[in-house]
């Protein structure tokens, strides 16, 4: 086993300080938002971003989000239109990504967009992040931190566990409290979709613009290619929807069951997303080899918790 080397840093000024400075050097970071834990890098430098895909695993095709403190600076890279514009006033900061089209010399690796002409952009809703942000000056590309395709990030922990090996450091702000990555909004043709189901609820987002999103299966969309069929896979196999457990199974629970890990026993799906990742993280502790899912409703936040465990579900 390699033993970790990335330096855990404290969530006071001293800590930001150290890690605004290893990002500012090209250095990878994981820092948390309020969705994930992300693994930054400054979005500029082509050199450093390759090396984060290294980090990660990942494969090349798939662009990353970046981050930036506010409004103003998302105005710098991306070009907004309307129904962005109101999307951004009424959810940032907050667990909503923007894809728009990217500005003519923004200063982006063509590596974070995978040499797409749009870019995601976000404004996490997260005191540490938004102070990190800040005193690195630059955009910040974030993935979430953890090894392409496993489990995402809730806590610093679970960073050190994944990559704790590859990286230069985790600030660590404790756990996040939505616990699933940002809700991916696209606009093509003018016409908002939802390009991936995540801590902001689609209905908060169609209330906001007053119109339905578009979804995949309205039609052939630029659906966010890290959609990655197999991705958050634990390493048992998961079976979903089970009502009740086979000899040799363990259930991930959700309401008012007997489960050896449950999600929300009162049936809260803003507490079941908020510890779904933990959950997994907690049955590969365990090591689970057959992991049994009880049915989730698919409303609000639940459309974006069965979308996780259908993709951890998924043959690999
Ligand atoms: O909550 C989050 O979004 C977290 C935290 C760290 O901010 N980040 C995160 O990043 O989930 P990641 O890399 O795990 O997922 C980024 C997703 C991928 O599915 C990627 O394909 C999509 O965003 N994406 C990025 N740029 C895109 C673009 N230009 N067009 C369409 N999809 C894009
Ligand atoms: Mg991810």
């Amino acid at each position: 086993m390699t033993l970790p080397t990335a330096q855990m840093l404290h969530p006071d000024a001293s800590g930001i300080g150290q890690a605004a400075q290893l990002l500012t050097k090209g250095g990878l970071v994981a820092f948390p938002t309020e969705t994930v834990y992300g693994l930054g890098v400054r979005a500029d430098d082509d050199e450093a971003v390759a090396r984060l895909y290294a980090a990660k695993g990942r494969p090349s095709f798939n662009p990353l989000i970046v981050h930036v403190p506010d409004l103003e600076a998302a105005r710098r890279l991306v070009a907004f239109e309307d129904a962005a514009e109101r999307l951004a006033a009424a959810f940032w900061p907050g667990a909503l990504t923007l894809v728009l089209p990217l500005r003519d010399g923004a200063g982006v690796s063509p590596l974070v967009t995978a040499g797409l002409p749009s870019l995601a952009v976000r404004v996490p809703d997260h005191g540490l992040a938004a102070q990190l942000l800040r005193a690195v000056g630059l955009p910040i590309a974030a993935p979430s931190a953890n090894p392409s395709g496993q489990v995402s990030p809730t806590r610093a922990a679970h960073v050190a566990d994944g990559l704790g090996d590859s990286i230069a450091a985790i600030l660590d702000g404790g756990d996040c409290a939505v616990g699933l990555e940002s809700t991916i909004v696209g606009f093509s043709g003018g016409q908002p979709a939802l390009l991936r189901p995540g801590g902001l609820p689609v209905e908060a987002i169609e209330a906001c613009l007053g119109q339905p999103l578009l979804r995949p299966q309205d039609g052939p969309l630029p659906n966010a290619p890290g959609q990655l069929a197999s991705h958050y896979a634990p390493k048992g196999t998961v079976r979903l929807n089970a009502v009740e457990i086979d000899a040799g199974e363990t259930l991930l629970g959700f309401g008012p069951v007997a489960a050896t890990v449950n999600l929300s026993e009162s049936g809260d799906l803003v507490e079941a997303a908020a510890g779904l990742f933990a959950a997994l993280h907690r049955l590969n502790a365990l090591g689970a080899d057959r992991i049994a899912v009880s049915p989730i409703p698919e409303t609000g936040l639940g459309r974006a918790i069965n979308d996780r465990l259908r993709r951890a579900a998924a043959p690999r």
